[in-house]
């Protein structure tokens, strides 16, 4: 049961596709004021547990800290942070009452989850329009089903996108592109995807490559084609101020770019140097960015990652200004020690919200000031591709994930977790935000696995490969300056060419589950908690998951370990994929079990009665056969493999496979 109260009046965000009627008189739960700003606050029971919010930090249960719905540049996911790339306004209160809450509002939204007073749940934001939804269910499980059911089905990807791919920010040649391939393909490492990061373009400008490195874009992604390999490029959210690029030129003529107050084109710098941030909230830019992908999409690219789409702001004119005369005073004024003000003037030039204040949308002929709808940019710019997507290749799949994001988003592209570090505490941050982005709709994600900034160690990457083996977008990523992380550059490459390849060999039960959780609005990752929520010590578990129907999922995440404890709650087979290609098999009792995981190895758990499809190792998904997939698990079992032609959009619902 869903019920809707309208606050004053809300902007619409699109994040909800079905109709609901509003409700009159108040809600069941809590208290809210309406003075000014908007706050609810509820009264938790000692035993609450909170959950969802997306991809945000620290727990699955997520009590006990602040969180801000704020899109932000966020380079470092320490637990210290409020705010990282997304806004996913969707809670579930479980205990004494259980009742999900989904407040669509687009501009900044705190929630004090128990931080400032340890029973006190109060979600606030400065302006009190909004839709407010109260989910009522049975359950938590209930509640995020009826949930997804009003914000539309969640993004499908083509197949191969489920295989494994490599990045690097960094990569500028074609040989550089080359060599990656030649390495994974002579190392028999399987792999499906090459992304490429900014430096392909022409100094940063969007749908150009550069000409010089690439002289025939065409032949060479068709090179990388009949080696197996998709490239996947970055489309980043500015726009270079440059005479004579034509995605500028255009866009500044037809006024698809964000505004001043007084009319002008906004500037901000990003990677490009200056640049301007097409207005992804008036229809007809969005249309009109969207068409551009087609530039890519006509040289055979299926496959994009869209960035910088908070938008991040590195700086602005303005700021620049008030910076320097900041310090102009402070050089010529003052004979104070500095202490950290200019260090912290310097710093906050970047992302400021002085300059998101300082621009405009215009939505309908309304004028609407950035910081009001800040948090809708990300979403924005992803659905301006998937709508061209339906024009561009109509009935066809193509790849696409973003770093920002709202709900709604989910219905137009995945998202991957951002700007991570080679941090063993980065494995479980990724672990714990799949089941929250699962609730609020976000399916195809993963994060850049062994860390972006940062030097990992072999250690650290199979490990973290060992949880992305499991996560629907598998990418090794690094950032620009790191350790080189490729899985070859490390001894015993036979390990990667194992860890990996037990992806391919899940690839049809990883798939299946896919398919069925995005057509059945349902989870592809679980929280324990969710289906054995009388089992207290399951309530507890925040290093584990369940993966679809039939698998639990216990990565090792600690340096030096060689396995773990894991909690079983109910009877399970434990599974190990051993680096010799055979499969270990033993049955363990409900309970706690230290389970040895040598770093070679992948293990997963089949619950109780339950079966699923192992496929023979292939270096690519196309590759992977069908006719030879064997079934591993409880021989009672019964399992119901999907598969298709991995391109063509589905939309037939689930309970029809
Ligand atoms: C941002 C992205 C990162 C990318 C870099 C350069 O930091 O999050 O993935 O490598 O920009 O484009």
């Amino acid at each position: 049961m869903i019920r809707k109260y309208v606050f004053g009046h809300p902007f619409e965000t699109e994040a909800v596709v079905e109709e609901i009627a509003p409700s009159e008189g108040v809600p069941a739960y809590g208290e809210i004021k309406t003075d000014g700003e908007f706050v609810f606050s509820y009264k938790m029971d000692a035993d609450d547990i909170v959950y969802g919010l997306g991809e945000s930090n620290r727990g699955i249960n997520k009590r006990g800290y602040r969180y801000v719905s704020n899109c932000t540049d966020e380079p470092n996911h320490t637990e210290s942070k409020y705010s990282l790339y997304g806004a996913h306004n969707f809670i579930i209160i479980f205990g004494k009452e259980t009742f999900g809450l989904f407040l669509d509002y687009p501009g900044i939204m705190e929630f004090d989850i128990g931080y400032t007073r340890q029973d006190e749940l109060k979600v606030r934001c400065g302006d009190a329009d909004l839709d407010f939804y109260v989910i009522d269910g049975e359950s938590p499980y209930d509640i995020v089903k009826q949930f997804r059911k009003i914000i539309g089905v969640s993004y499908i990807p083509p197949k191969f996108a489920f295989g494994f791919g490599q990045s690097r920010w960094g990569y500028k040649t074609a040989d550089d592109f080359r060599n990656v391939v030649k390495e994974y393909r002579d190392n028999h490492i399987p792999m499906d995807m090459l992304y490429m990061d900014i430096d392909y373009m022409d100094h940063y400008m969007d749908f150009t490559v550069n000409e010089e490195e690439f002289p025939d874009f065409k032949a060479f992604v068709d090179e990388m084609k009949a080696q197996k390999i998709h490239l996947v490029p970055i489309i980043d959210a500015g726009v270079k101020v440059e005479d004579g690029y034509d995605v500028y030129e255009e866009g500044k003529e037809k006024g698809y770019f964000c505004k001043r107050e007084d009319g002008s084109d906004f500037v901000a710098e990003v990677w490009p140097g200056w640049t301007h941030f097409p207005d992804m909230l008036n229809p007809d830019a969005r249309e009109w960015f969207g068409e551009k992908y087609k530039r890519l999409t006509d040289q055979g690219i299926d496959g994009f990652w869209n960035d910088m789409n908070e938008p991040a702001i590195f700086s602005t004119p303005e700021g620049v200004a008030r910076l320097k005369e900041y310090l102009k005073e402070f050089m010529e004024e003052t004979e104070e020690a500095p202490g950290f003000r200019l260090g912290d003037m310097v710093r906050s030039l970047a992302n400021s919200p002085k300059d998101y204040r300082n621009f405009y949308h215009n939505v309908g002929g309304r004028l609407v000031r950035h910081d009001k709808v800040h948090n809708l940019y990300g979403f924005n710019m992803t659905r301006a591709a998937g709508e061209a997507f339906q024009k561009i290749a109509p009935g066809k799949r193509i790849l696409m994930f973003s770093r920002s994001s709202y709900i709604g988003m989910h219905r137009y592209g995945g998202i991957w977790m951002g700007d991570n570090h080679s941090w063993w505490s980065h494995i479980l941050l990724n672990l714990k935000m799949l089941p929250s982005l699962n609730m609020c709709g976000f399916l195809y994600t993963g994060a850049d696995l062994g860390g972006f900034n940062g030097d990992t160690t072999r250690e650290l990457l199979l490990r973290w490969l060992a949880l992305g083996v499991f996560t629907p977008l598998m990418r090794n990523h690094a950032a620009l300056g790191t350790r080189e992380q490729e899985c070859f550059r490390f001894e015993h490459v036979e390990d990667f060419r194992h860890v990996i390849g037990v992806r391919y060999r899940l690839l049809p039960y990883l798939y299946s589950e896919y398919m069925k959780a995005a057509l059945g609005n349902d989870m592809l990752f679980k929280p324990l908690a969710f289906e054995f929520p009388e089992d207290k010590m399951a309530l507890q578990v925040e290093d584990q998951l369940l993966l679809g129907n039939e698998i639990m999922i216990a990565p090792v995440y600690t340096q030096n370990a060689k396995g773990r404890y894991v909690y079983l709650p109910e009877e399970m087979k434990l599974i190990k994929f051993l680096p010799d290609g055979s499969i270990y098999e033993e049955t363990l009792e409900k309970g706690h079990h230290y389970v040895e995981i040598a770093l070679n190895e992948v293990v997963l758990f089949i619950r109780r009665g339950k079966k699923i499809p192992v496929a023979e190792p292939a270096e690519c998904v196309e590759d992977i056969r069908t006719d030879t997939i064997e079934m591993l698990g409880y021989p009672e079992g019964e399992y119901k493999l999907y598969d298709d032609d991995g391109v063509s959009t589905v939309t037939e619902p689930a309970e029809k496979f």
